[in-house]
């Protein structure tokens, strides 16, 4: 004698009973699949997006030094001719000037920007700028081998010399670096003819090393 227990043949238990079960599943699968987009959208890095532009120690203008007063990019940045990196530069830089450039406000202040400069120039203190352009570290990339051909920092960093606040142009993915690595570079030889020169190389090991 069969066992009744209200299902049918292919399964032991109730049909209320395996709806419940579906159910629970598709809640589970939905709310998995709710947790794991809102993971994605906090954890989003759009620190690494075009217009990042993070609020800086001090309110620095590239505007006002490279652009109105015409300080070269390399006086602050030498070390982008020489070395991978471009690095910010010192305090002391800085100091070239402003031991004597120190603007005070109508009110007899000195600009906020500058007392803070000065209190870490006296405190021997580092300003810790935040860094605006962070690549993967799986990425090898040189300043030095880039300034040696003609390309220049607005090609890569855009109009750097009418920024306010320093911000991010493009997010500097793969395809930037290959879009301009593929594209046969215009020179022009000594008839005044313009050619197409080598391209820069664009085989894996180039940047992943
Ligand atoms: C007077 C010094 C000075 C000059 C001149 C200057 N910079 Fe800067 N630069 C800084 C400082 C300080 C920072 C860090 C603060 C900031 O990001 O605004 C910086 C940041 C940057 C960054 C972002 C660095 C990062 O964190 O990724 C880039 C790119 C840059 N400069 C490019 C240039 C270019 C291009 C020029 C010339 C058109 C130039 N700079 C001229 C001082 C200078
Ligand atoms: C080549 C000289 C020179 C260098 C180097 C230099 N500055 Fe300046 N800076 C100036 C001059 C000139 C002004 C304009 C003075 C003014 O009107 O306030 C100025 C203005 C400023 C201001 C005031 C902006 C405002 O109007 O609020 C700040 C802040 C400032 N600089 C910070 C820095 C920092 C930080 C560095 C180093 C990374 C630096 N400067 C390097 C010459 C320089
Ligand atoms: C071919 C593209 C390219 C050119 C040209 C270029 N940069 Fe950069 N720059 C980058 C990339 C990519 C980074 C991020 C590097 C990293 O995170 O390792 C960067 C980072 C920087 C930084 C942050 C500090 C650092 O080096 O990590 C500064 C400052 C900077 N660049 C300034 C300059 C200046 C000034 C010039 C011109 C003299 C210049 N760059 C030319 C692509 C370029
Ligand atoms: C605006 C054009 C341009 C952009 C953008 C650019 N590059 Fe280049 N890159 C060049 C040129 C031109 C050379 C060739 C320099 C030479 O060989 O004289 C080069 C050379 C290099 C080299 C040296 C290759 C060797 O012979 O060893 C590396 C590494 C490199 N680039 C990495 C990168 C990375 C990583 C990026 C993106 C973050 C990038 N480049 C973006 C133009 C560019
Ligand atoms: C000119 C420089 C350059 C060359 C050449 C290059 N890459 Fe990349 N690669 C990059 C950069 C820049 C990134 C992005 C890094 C980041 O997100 O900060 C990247 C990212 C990646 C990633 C991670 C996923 C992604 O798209 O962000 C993979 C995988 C990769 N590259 C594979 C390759 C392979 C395979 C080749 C050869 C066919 C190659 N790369 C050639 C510069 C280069």
């Amino acid at each position: 004698m069969a066992l009744d227990i209200g299902g049918d043949a292919a399964s032991p238990f109730s049909r209320a009973f395996d709806r419940r079960v579906y159910t629970a599943a598709a809640v589970l699968a939905g709310s998995f699949l709710v947790f794991v987009g809102f993971a994605m959208f906090i954890h989003w890095p759009s620190n690494r997006e075009a217009g990042y532009m993070p609020q800086q120690p001090i309110d620095f203008s590239h505007e006002m030094h490279a652009g109105q007063l015409q300080v070269p990019c390399l006086y602050c940045h030498s070390n982008a001719e020489v070395g991978a990196a471009a690095t910010v530069p010192s305090v002391s830089t800085c100091m070239n000037c402003h031991l004597e450039v120190q603007t005070k406000l109508p009110d007899g202040e000195l600009k906020p920007g500058i007392k803070t400069l000065l209190a870490h120039w006296e405190d021997k203190e580092p300003i810790a700028w935040v860094k605006v352009h962070d690549l993967a570290d799986f990425v090898y990339f040189d300043h030095s081998r880039h300034l040696a051909s003609d390309v220049t920092c607005q090609d890569c960093h855009g109009p750097v010399e009418k920024m306010v606040h320093m911000k991010r142009i493009d997010g500097m993915k793969m395809g930037f670096c290959i879009e301009c690595h593929k594209q046969p570079a215009m020179r022009t030889d000594r008839n005044g003819y313009d050619y197409a020169s080598t391209t820069a190389p664009i085989h894996c090991s180039t940047c992943h090393r």
